[in-house]
Order: structure tokens, then C-alpha cells, then sequence
């Protein structure tokens, strides 16, 4: 497979994150975590509520200053240098779901050909939409305030790939989206990962999405990496552990 890393002679991971920790106040939210992903790598991350997966997601963002510790992107330390080839689609969007703009005044603002153009209306963006192949195009001409939280999602995950990422996170992107529309959004995510070598970190609740979709998983468990490895290695070693307990917090359709 040829990916970005070959491409571009990179170095050999994606992501290197050495001894993070972050802090809130006095409280260790993320502990001395370690992390190594290579390109095109779909990382999933899992744990229980308030674990620190949206933490982690923040700190490789840089929205959360780290306390101690290197994240390394694209081999680089300085994250405006590489902020332009990551995606991210946040759990919860502080968002303004009223503004009276169509799903395709939106899209637009993504694509440096149109976003300038705000009011007037493309036909490019369903050129791209159908390479994104996303089923988002008969949402187009609705406003946002009209979409149901699954649409939102969707819309919200075409946004961010229509940047092109070479990077993508994803933090609780497809709660509440239909089985259908998340098919086509995780046969998008594959299709990605073996063109242009995305690398995609999830998080989710989804342990039946995950086994099928995650080339590794980290488990959290009160800001520690429980356990890493490939999905069935994960899920044994956490049955181990938790036993029954932990299936039933798998989320169902
Ligand atoms: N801005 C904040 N200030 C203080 N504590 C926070 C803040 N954001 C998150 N936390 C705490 O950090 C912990 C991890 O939160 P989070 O990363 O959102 O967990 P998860 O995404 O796994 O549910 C939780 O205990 C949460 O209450
Ligand atoms: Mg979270």
C-alpha cells in the first residue's frame, strides 16, 4: 500500500505522543499516556464517561495545553504547521444551529473556491460530495436549523473531509446517525485510508462498530491507557478484567 508516509518520505508514524499529561486545576486528567499510530492507522479510542478520551482528542489539538509531555504530528512538534491537514469533528458542537444557512451555503465555506462566495450556490460541492460519498446531497438545499442531530452529524463529518485531511478525528461523530448513513460514512473512511493513507482516531461507544472498523484500540480508564492492542486482543483482555459488565455498555442500534 502505498501511503502519505511513503509519498512524502515522512517519518515512520503518524502520531507520537510521549508521557502526556494534562491537568485541570490539581486533578490529573490524562496520565503519562504513550501512544505510537502509524499512517493510515484507525485508531479507536474507548472508555467510560469522563475516562479523558475527549481530553486526548483536545490535546492533540492543541485546544488543551499539555502539562508534560511531546505530541509529535507529521513528525512535527508545532501544530500550526500541520493544522490545515487535520479534520475534526467535536463531540459536541458549541453551534448555532439556528443560523438560517442551507447545508450548502455550509459546505462551501469549506472549499477555498467557494468560501467567499457564501450566498451563491455550486454545483462543484456535489461534484466533491459524491467522491465524499456521504449521502448528504439531498440535505443540501435544507437549512440546518432543520436537520435532525444524525443529519448534523453527517453534515459535520462531510465538512471536515471535504478539507482533505490527511488526519481525521472523530469524537462521538456518528451518535445518532442511521445505519445506513454510518455504513456510508465508515465505507468513506476505508476508502480514504486506502487512497491517500487518512489516518482516522474515533471515539466511541460502539464496540460492534469498532471491532469491525479499528485496525487498534487504547482503552481508557481514568486517564490511563488500560490496555492497547488489536480490537479481539482489547475486548479479551477487558472481558478478563470486567467480565460481562463490560459488553453491556456496547451501543445498540
Ligand atoms: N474544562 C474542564 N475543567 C475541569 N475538568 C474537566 C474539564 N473538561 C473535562 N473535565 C474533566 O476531565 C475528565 C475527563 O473528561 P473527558 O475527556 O470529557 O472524558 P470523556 O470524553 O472520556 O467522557 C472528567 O472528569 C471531566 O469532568
Ligand atoms: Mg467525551
Amino acid at each position: 500500500m502505498t501511503t502519505t508516509s511513503d509519498i512524502h518520505n515522512n517519518p515512520p508514524y503518524a502520531i507520537e505522543i510521549e508521557n502526556l499529561t494534562v491537568r485541570y486545576g490539581n486533578k490529573d486528567i490524562l496520565k503519562n499516556i504513550n501512544l505510537k499510530i502509524k499512517y493510515g492507522d484507525f485508531l479507536a479510542i474507548i472508555g467510560p464517561n469522563g475516562s479523558g478520551k475527549t481530553t486526548l482528542l483536545k490535546a492533540i489539538l492543541r485546544i488543551i495545553k499539555p502539562d508534560c509531555g511531546t505530541i509529535k504530528i507529521f513528525g512535527e512538534e508545532d501544530i500550526n504547521k500541520i493544522i490545515t491537514k487535520i479534520g475534526y469533528v467535536p463531540q459536541r458542537l458549541g453551534f448555532e444551529k439556528t443560523l438560517s444557512i442551507t447545508v450548502r451555503e455550509f459546505l462551501a465555506l469549506r472549499l477555498p473556491k467557494t468560501k467567499n462566495w457564501f450566498f451563491h450556490r455550486f454545483k462543484f460541492i456535489d461534484e466533491k460530495l459524491k467522491i465524499a460519498r456521504l449521502g448528504v446531497t439531498e440535505l443540501l438545499e435544507k437549512p440546518l436549523y432543520l436537520l435532525s442531530g444524525g443529519e448534523l452529524q453527517r453534515v459535520l463529518i462531510a465538512f471536515s473531509l471535504l478539507g482533505e485531511p490527511e488526519l481525521l478525528l472523530l469524537d462521538e461523530a456518528t451518535e445518532g446517525v442511521d445505519f445506513t448513513a454510518e455504513n456510508l460514512i465508515y465505507e468513506s473512511l476505508a476508502t480514504l485510508r486506502k487512497q491517500i493513507g487518512l489516518t482516522v482516531i474515533l471515539v466511541s461507544h460502539d464496540l460492534s462498530m469498532v471491532s469491525r472498523q479499528a485496525t487498534n484500540v487504547v482503552a481508557l480508564s481514568n486517564g490511563v491507557v488500560c490496555c492497547e492492542g488489536s480490537p479481539s486482543e482489547v475486548y479479551q483482555s477487558l472481558n478478563k478484567a470486567y467480565g460481562a459488565h463490560f459488553i453491556t455498555y456496547s451501543h445498540h442500534h
